[in-house]
This record gives structure tokens, sequence and C-alpha cells, in this order.
């Protein structure tokens, strides 16, 4: 459910800061990973060293750590999470969230970020009915803060009321609800394909490119954090497989397409393989041998061409289908003509030429060519170009609805 969600929990000072160890094992259970901010008051009651254990992440806990800042700046910390959860969240907490202090890590963190933020307040009844939090309370919730409890019940201080903090699981119930609700493309399916593909010629030889798979692999990861039900074909590639996908591997063309076909109907397709153009008519079934009469000669037949056919599809054609164009000249011109003769909705032109470093890089340059025309994009890594194309298929696939 939480698979490839990074949640950056911070634990504050307060009795109930005991239940965010369980809360930890709740959230990784459901898939998700967690790297935990302890402040100095929930260092009262939870030690680093068991939220690092449980989390097999290092805690972070003074701002002013030299090493820390070194490693992870406090505002990578933020950046680097799809939501910050405060977990418990204590009155004093909510007081300086509410007024934009910033005089600790967990606190310059959660002024820093542009995330969303999830609060499981705990407090004594009546600091929870208290004027000034019913207040704090009221700002942050108008800011967009998503609170979670808290429960009516007996109280550690031996009160009874409103302030006990939610069950850990009842949290992470919440933390899937926040996601499944936020997640723009969840209902939606989506194909990739990502990677060389190896022709064989004999048993041990093949043909191939040097795609590493970097860039579809990245789309499929994008896809899949917003939640579309993502199938990823991949050929033979050292990329680790993206979180939450449905990976199928494949060596051929000829396999790539057929476990294309069979992931079909999907609502958008990827075509971002640098799939093989031709392949040896007839492969050798024994290890080519030297003959001492000259070199062989390789005779080739076309490959199918899976763009195309995705394309065609008559009756499961995705609603949005994309394909990539690899050039080394005339690069949007190419592009344009290789859109119209495959039959695709958007082309994203690329070019790779050496030293350009596309193929096998981290970093890519686009041109998407649409029928409404051509978008330069700069130059960005691979894991922006996904996350800005998953953007534009989120914008496209809801002005189909
Ligand atoms: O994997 P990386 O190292 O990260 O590099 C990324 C990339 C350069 C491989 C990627 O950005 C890219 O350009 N992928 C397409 C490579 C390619 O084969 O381009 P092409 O212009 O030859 O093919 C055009 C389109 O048709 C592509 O969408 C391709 O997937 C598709 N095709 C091509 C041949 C074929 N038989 N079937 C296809 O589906």
């Amino acid at each position: 459910m939480l698979h490839g969600k990074r949640i950056l929990l911070i634990v504050s000072g307060g009795i109930a800061a005991y239940k965010s160890l369980e809360l930890v094992r709740r959230l990784r259970e459901r898939g998700a990973s967690v790297r935990c901010v302890l402040t100095r008051g929930g260092a009262q009651f939870v030690t680093p060293l068991s939220l690092s254990a449980l989390s097999e992440d290092k805690v972070y806990t003074d701002l002013f750590s030299l090493t820390d800042e070194a490693e992870m700046g406090h505002i990578q910390l933020s950046r680097d999470a799809d939501l910050l959860l405060v977990v418990p969240a204590s009155a004093d907490i909510l007081a300086k969230m509410a007024h934009g202090q910033a005089d600790d890590l967990a606190t310059t963190a959660l002024l820093a970020t542009d995330k969303d933020v999830m609060v499981a307040p705990a407090m004594n009844v009546r600091m929870w009915t208290h004027a000034a939090t019913q207040a704090n309370l009221a700002t942050l919730r108008e800011r967009g803060v998503h609170f979670v409890g808290p429960t009516e019940g007996d109280m550690a201080c031996g009160e009874f009321g409103p302030g006990r903090m939610a069950e850990p699981n009842d949290i992470a119930d919440a933390v899937s609800d926040f996601f499944e609700d936020s997640a723009p493309l969840s209902g939606r399916r989506a194909l990739v394909t990502s990677g060389p593909t190896h022709e064989a010629i004999d048993p041990v030889r093949y043909i191939a490119n040097r795609s590493s798979g970097k860039q579809g692999h990245a789309i499929a990861a994008a896809l899949a954090r917003r939640g579309a039900h993502t199938t990823l074909v991949a050929g033979p590639t050292n990329q680790p497989d993206p979180a939450g996908v449905n990976m199928i591997r494949v060596e051929s063309a000829r396999e790539m397409l057929a476990a294309c076909e069979k992931a079909l109907p999907a609502d958008v397709a990827v075509c971002a393989a640098a799939v093989a153009d031709w392949r040896v008519t007839t492969e050798a079934t024994e290890k080519m041998k030297k003959s001492g009469t000259g070199v062989p000669t390789l005779e080739m037949t076309e490959n199918p061409d899976i763009l195309a056919t995705l394309s065609a599809a008559a009756n499961t054609r995705p609603a949005l289908v994309i394909g990539f164009a690899a050039e080394t000249e005339n690069v949007v011109e190419y592009a344009q003509a290789k859109r119209s003769k495959k039959g695709c909705d958007w082309i994203l032109a690329n070019d790779v030429s050496p030293g350009t470093d596309t193929f096998g890089g981290t970093d890519n340059t686009i041109h998407l060519v649409s029928a409404d025309g051509i978008e330069d994009w700069p130059r960005m890594s691979k894991t922006d170009v996904a996350e800005r194309l998953a953007d534009r298929i989120t914008e496209q696939l809801g002005a189909g609805e």
C-alpha cells in the first residue's frame, strides 16, 4: 500500500512517544521507508538507537550537528520525504508550527518543507481544550495540515477526555488513506518499457545497445508513486526494480512485445526501451565456430515495432501512447516524422550523439513533440524528466475524464 513512499517521522516529547516505535513497524510493513527525527523532548521517552534499529536508518537529532548537516542538510531531509508525520505532536510542537518557529531540527524541517504534513496530537485534556491550543490547531488546519486523532479516553496523567494519541494502526491507516486520496493516477494502469533488448546470434553472442534502463525505470517509478498500477517491461539492465511496480524481465524485442500485449489494457504506455530494430534471421543453435574461410555474414530480419503496435491496437490502444526518439542529427525533425509514422500521441526526442551521454548517463535533454507543437525542456536528471513527464501524463489523463 505504501510501497515507495518516504516518510519523515518526527517524534516529539510526550509519553505517547513510545508508540512511535510500533508506528515505524506498521508503516514499514506496508512498504514505506521511514526516516526519523527525534526532538530533545522525544529523546526523554525513546532512544535514537531503538528508532534507528526499527527504521533501519540513521536517526537525526540535532540541527547543529556538523556531520548531519554535511551528510544530509535539514532542508534535504524534508525534500526527500513524501510526507512529514509528527507523532506524537505535543502542544509545544503544534504551537511552534503554527507560529513558524524553527529552533531545532524538527521545527526547522517542518518550516522548510513544501510537502504535506500530518500530525497525531497527544496531550493532557486541559492542554488540548485550552484556547491557545485550539487557535493553533485552527491555524494549522487552515494551512492544510492533516490531523489524525486525538481520541478520547483514559490518559497517562490520570484524567479522561480528548487528547489521547491515535493508535499506531489508525495512524498508519490515515497515512495510507492520505496517499490513496492524493495519488492522482490511482485507478489508472500504466505500461512502461525500459532498457535494451538482446538479440541472440548464437547461444553465447547477442546484438545489444548501450541503454542502461535509467530513463525508463525512473518513469515507471514516477508513475507508480502517483498511484498508477504500473507494469514495467524491461530488457536486461542492472537497474534495481522500482518500488511498487509489476516487473517483467525480458531479453528480446519479440519477448518485449509479447509481455506488453499481455499487460494491456492500459491507460498510458511509455516506450522508453531501446529496442533492437533487427535480429539475425536464424539464431544458431550451437556456438558459431571460426571456419578459417572468413567472417560469417549475418542475415538480418526486422523486429516487430512495439510502439507502433501499441499505437495501432484496435480495441486495446492506451488512451495515451508515448514514445521516445533517439536521434543523432535533425533531432526534432526526425522525431516529428517518427511520431506520425508510429502513430503515437507524444514523442520525447533526445539527442544520443557521442558526447551527450544520453545512453547510460544520468541526465537528459528532451523535446516533447505532440500535436500541439514542440516543447523544449532544459537539461535535467533522468529522474526529473520522469517526474515532469508523469505530471504531464497526469494532467492529460485528468483532462480526458
Ligand atoms: O536507458 P538509458 O541509458 O537511460 O537511456 C535512455 C534512452 C536514450 C534509451 C531513452 O531516452 C530513449 O531514447 N529510448 C528510445 C530508444 C530508441 O530505440 O529510440 P528509436 O528512435 O530507435 O525508437 C523510437 C521509439 O520506438 C522508441 O520509443 C522505441 O522504444 C520504439 N521502438 C523502436 C524499435 C522497435 N522495434 N520497437 C519499438 O517500440
